[in-house]
């Protein structure tokens, strides 16, 4: 399975995103790319037809969560605009997460990855069991969840990289991990708590790594692009 890196183009508007995207012009292979609330619904699909445009590969993190008849008719929209990975919320049940896949698989058969996430990082075990009434541990928790989108089909799930190699334990090697929360050695970490190298992430069997603001707000984004693949990418 090869490995890639996904820049998060956490930008409000359409045009800061383009403008941003306009310094990696030069790049032989344009960079995978993810589309988050934030810029979907400022800018909306016609953004995602642009950057597509544009060559990129495209991750629509709009994190579906509805009954399963909408969600498959959303995700046949999703679908239909070409990007290359979408995803949802496991918690909608095994239901939703296998109406979300045939809403994806287009006319000729071929569909987007399809990516589950399980608990949100926000989630604190006490909030799970104060607030959601759910009485098993996060992990076994998280991993229950990931149980539930592999047998539904799905490609794989967002998850830390330090939980890599027991999801891929759970759910087998091919089952992906896609891993925020990077950051290199000598960088601030914002507001991610536990952070991994993309060194590391590699070494913990990532498949891909999500990246914003290591590379959003580096002096030198293609630079930064540039070390994270070489170090993550490198064979
Ligand atoms: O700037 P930073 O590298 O922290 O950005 C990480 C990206 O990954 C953001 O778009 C964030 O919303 C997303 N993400 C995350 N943690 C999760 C799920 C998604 O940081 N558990």
């Amino acid at each position: 399975m090869a490995k890639d890196v996904i820049i998060a183009l956490d930008f409000p508007f359409a045009e800061e995103t383009l403008a941003f995207l306009d310094r990696f012009g030069g790049e032989e292979r344009k960079p995978f790319v993810k589309v988050g609330m934030e810029l979907f619904y400022s800018a909306g699909a016609d953004i995602v037809r642009e950057i597509k445009r544009r060559g990129h590969k495209i991750f629509l993190d709009l994190k579906l969560h509805d009954i399963p008849n909408t969600v498959k008719r959303s995700m046949a929209v999703l679908s239909s605009l070409d990007v290359d990975m979408c995803n949802l919320h496991a918690g909608g049940g095994k239901a939703m997460m296998s109406a979300a896949l045939e809403g994806l698989t287009r006319a000729d058969g071929s569909r987007p990855l399809l990516i589950a996430v399980t608990q949100l990082t926000s989630t604190s075990e006490e909030v799970m069991r104060e607030e959601l009434w759910i009485d098993h541990p996060m992990d076994e928790t998280v991993m229950h969840y990931a149980q539930n989108a592999a047998s539904s089909g799905l490609d794989g799930v967002v998850c830390s990289p330090l939980e890599a190699g027991r999801v891929h334990g759970v759910c087998g090697e091919g089952f992906l991990t896609v891993t925020p929360g990077i950051r290199f050695d000598d960088a601030s970490k914002g507001d991610q708590v536990r952070v991994t190298t993309p060194a590391k992430a590699r070494e913990l069997g990532s498949d891909y790594i999500v990246v914003g603001r290591p590379v959003t707000a580096a002096d030198d984004p293609v630079a930064a692009y540039r070390r994270c693949v070489a170090d993550f990418c490198a064979q």
